[in-house]
Formats: C-alpha cells, structure tokens, sequence
C-alpha cells in the first residue's frame, strides 16, 4: 500500500533484522511495531537511538496498547497510530515527520556553514564595483533594516544574504531561508505562516510557520517577485507590524524579524505592471543591493578561479596548481551569462578531468574559446527585451572593437539610435568607466 503512495519501503519480520536493514540500508522515517520477536520496540527504539542520523519513528499498536505507545514516544518515538492504519493518515504522517527531520538537518547543516563560511573571508572578488557592494553589506549588516538584494542568476545574491545574516547582531539566532518559487502559493502560504489543525484538507495538526521558527533571527525570502497578492499582503503586515496569524487561526502571533529578499525579477516593472504591491516593494526596498553581473567586473575572474582551483583540487583530491594565462584570457572575454556559478561549474569540470597540473586553452569548450572573438552572445530565457538588446548592443561594440558606425551598421540602425541607445542603457567601454 505505501509503495503506491510513492515511499520505497523495506519490512523486516522482528526487531534484529529490523535495525540490521536500518543501519546498513537507512531509512528516512520508521514505522515500529512494540510487539516484535527476537528484539521488542522499547530495545529497538534505545538501539536506534545510537545511530547517526536517527530517523523518525513512528508506532504502531493495537487497541489495549496506547499506554504503551505513549511510553514509546517519551522515549523518543515522534508519533503513534492505532490500529487498524488508515493509509492516508500514515502517509500523512510519514511525510510530516520525513519533511520536519530534513528541516531539521538543514538547520544543523546552515548553523554549521553559516559559522564557517560567511564571514566576509570567504567572500571572492576585488573589483571596484564589487568592493562597492561589499561595502554597502558591512554598513547594513548591522541594523535590521530591510534588504533586497537584486541580479541576474548566479551574481552571488545567497552569498550575499548569508554573509549580512553573519555579520548582524542577529547572527547567532536562526537564520531561515525560504525559495519562495519553489511552492505553489497556498503551500508556500502555510509554510511562511503556519497553520492550525484541520485549516484546509491534510492539515492533521497545527505547524508552525518559517516566520516563527525564525523568530529572533533573519529570514531569507528567495525569488520574492513569485509571490501571490495573498501573501504579499500578509508579507507586508509582518513588516508594517511584526505579526500574523496562521492559516485557518485566530491567534495573533507577534515575531521579532529581519527580512531579506532577493530576485533576479525587476521588481520595480512588476509594480508597474501591477503585479506586485508598491506598498510592500517600498518597505522591502529600504535597501537595495544591485550585484554586478560578472561581465562587468572581468578583474575578479582570476581571482575567482584561482579560488575554485584550490577548493576543488581539494575537494576531489587532484593535483592542479593553476590555470595558464592563454586560458585565463579566454576567460576574461566571454560573457558568463550564468555569471559566478558558470564559472564554478566549469572550473569544477576543468579539475576533475584535468591530466595535468595546468589548465590550458585546448581545455576549454568551445562556447568559450569561440567567444574571444565576440561572434556570440547568449540569451537566456527570463531576460527583457531591452536587457536582451543591451546585450546585443555590446556584443557588437566589442566585435567593431568599439566603432561605433560600423557596430550601428551591422545592427541596421542609425548611428544616433546607437548612440541614444548606448546613453539609455548606461552601456560605456571598460575603459572609461
Ligand atoms: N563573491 C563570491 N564569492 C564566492 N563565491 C561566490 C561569490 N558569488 C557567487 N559565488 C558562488 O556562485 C554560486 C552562485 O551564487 P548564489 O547562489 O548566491 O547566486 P544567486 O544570485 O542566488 O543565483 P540565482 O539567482 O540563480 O539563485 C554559489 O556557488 C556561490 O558560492
Ligand atoms: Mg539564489
């Protein structure tokens, strides 16, 4: 029956093959009959206990047995059942306590990465430009303002919201993120605000919300331009007045949060458009933090990959020292659409399958080595079309090697609509910034 609800399932017939599958197969929840030959459930619950990565456990037992099963969850059972199981509600539980156990581990995985990693030590780039950005996060890191945090994918937003978490008076609290456009709205409504038993089908107990688990700390709110009007009104509220209540519940909930959000959306068009409040965009906008993509800050590439040589070389055990300026050249001129984590990831590839201890221009694909002579640019779907012909604008520039007639004539416009155009979309030559 469970298999069909999706759970890849293992029995075992008593205790002893019971917890020999839990520890070599694993397991990501239990459901534990007390009763069991060879080694009962108050033996198999204490061995569990032992092991890393203990999984929910959940009881079954008969009619007489509820005493019973509340003794098992005194002893760290999660939940218990009676029998006969209704499959539904099994299943329900079984995800409620697989879902709050993952929280859980993120929770110890974040704590941990948030000591280590997001000082400002770990943080990679020189550029004047991204110097600027860095200067802006150390000056409102501190206070609880608000922060939105805007660029295109892959420009570092995340990097940048841990670090003002960890660099804030907040920082030894939780610290709780949530990609908002990866839940349907009324999901992501429960998940933000929690809900009491029995607010809408499924929800067979009350949970609480991101905004209370984060209570104290800072939430992080990913992808803020997907958000429904209904919790755009709701996100407002906690901002305007630092409460709210979960769904389906009366009770007024009073948190204490600092909330930082990012997009790669331009926000402001979206309040033009109608699709966001202005309202709530002016209280989350109190600071803006833009990240440069990383074509506009070429100076930090052989930064940026002299550090993810050295990590990677580590990480996956092999011998690379470096990369050879040829290469590094390639690098400086293509465009890196997918920004920071485009490089990452090439840079990861280029170490893992290196023969040798130097990166070199014949290992470098195609898209790039082809780009040095500017005959492509990229467009990835979610760009506008002005940020699309900006692109193209540039791409023709630096093809023209800057001459601006021959770029207008390729492009098939007037030299002054180039020239218009060039003073709209801010576009100027590297070095005349
Ligand atoms: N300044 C930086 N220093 C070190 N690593 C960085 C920096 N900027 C980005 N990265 C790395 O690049 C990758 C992408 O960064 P991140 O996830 O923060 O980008 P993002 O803007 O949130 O992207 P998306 O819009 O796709 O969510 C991550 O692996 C991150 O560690
Ligand atoms: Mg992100």
């Amino acid at each position: 029956g469970l298999k069909l609800e999706g759970f890849d399932v293992y029995t075992s017939e008593d205790g002893s093959d019971g917890l020999e599958k839990l520890k070599t197969i694993g397991a990501d929840a239990v459901v534990l009959d007390l009763k069991m030959p060879k080694v009962g459930g108050f033996e198999f619950l204490k061995q569990a206990h032992s092991i890393e990565n203990e999984p929910p456990i959940i009881i079954l037992t008969g009619h007489g047995g509820v005493d019973e099963a509340v003794e098992a969850m005194k002893r760290g059972a999660y939940d218990f059942l009676t029998k006969p199981v209704n499959l539904d509600k099994l299943s329900l539980v079984l995800r409620r306590a697989i879902e709050e156990q993952n929280l859980k581990r993120r929770q110890i995985q974040l704590e941990e990465m948030v000591d280590e990693r997001y000082g400002f030590k770990n943080i990679i780039g020189n550029s004047k430009t991204f110097q600027k950005v860095i200067q802006i996060v150390k000056q409102v890191a501190p206070t609880d303002a608000s922060v939105l945090i805007t660029g295109e994918s892959g420009t570092g937003k995340e990097v940048i919201a841990n670090s003002i978490h960890a660099n804030s008076k907040r920082s030894k609290n939780q610290y709780i993120k949530v990609h908002c456009a990866a839940l349907p709205e009324t999901l992501l409504e429960s998940e933000l605000f929690g809900h009491e038993k029995g607010a809408f089908t499924g929800a067979i107990a009350r949970k609480r919300g991101r905004f209370e688990l984060a209570d104290g700390g800072t939430i992080f709110l990913d992808e803020i331009g997907e958000v429904s009007p209904t919790v755009q009104i709701k996100l407002l509220r906690v901002l305007q007045e630092q409460e709210f209540e979960r769904v389906g519940g009366e009770e007024t909930i009073k948190v204490n949060i600092r909330i930082i959000t990012a997009t790669n959306r331009n926000l402001k068009k979206l309040v033009e458009e109608g699709k966001f409040r202005e309202d709530l965009y002016y209280r989350l906008n109190i600071i803006n933090i833009n990240i440069p993509p990383l074509r506009e800050r070429k100076e930090d590439i052989p930064l940026f990959c002299d550090y993810f040589i050295q990590y990677y070389a580590k990480k996956h055990s092999r011998n690379v020292k470096g990369i050879h300026s040829k290469a590094l050249k390639h690098l400086e001129s293509y465009s890196w659409p997918g920004n920071v984590r485009e490089l990452q990831n090439l840079i990861e590839n280029l170490v893992v399958l290196s023969q040798s201890e130097w990166i070199t221009e014949d290992m470098l694909p195609e898209n790039i080595t082809g780009s040095s002579n500017h005959k492509y640019f990229s467009v990835e779907v979610g760009l506008t079309m002005a940020e699309i012909e900006k692109r193209a604008i540039l791409s023709t520039l630096e093809y023209t090697g800057w001459n601006k007639s021959q770029a207008a004539k390729i492009l098939n416009i007037g030299r002054k609509t180039l020239l218009r155009k060039l003073d709209e979309y801010g576009i100027k030559r590297e070095e005349e910034k």
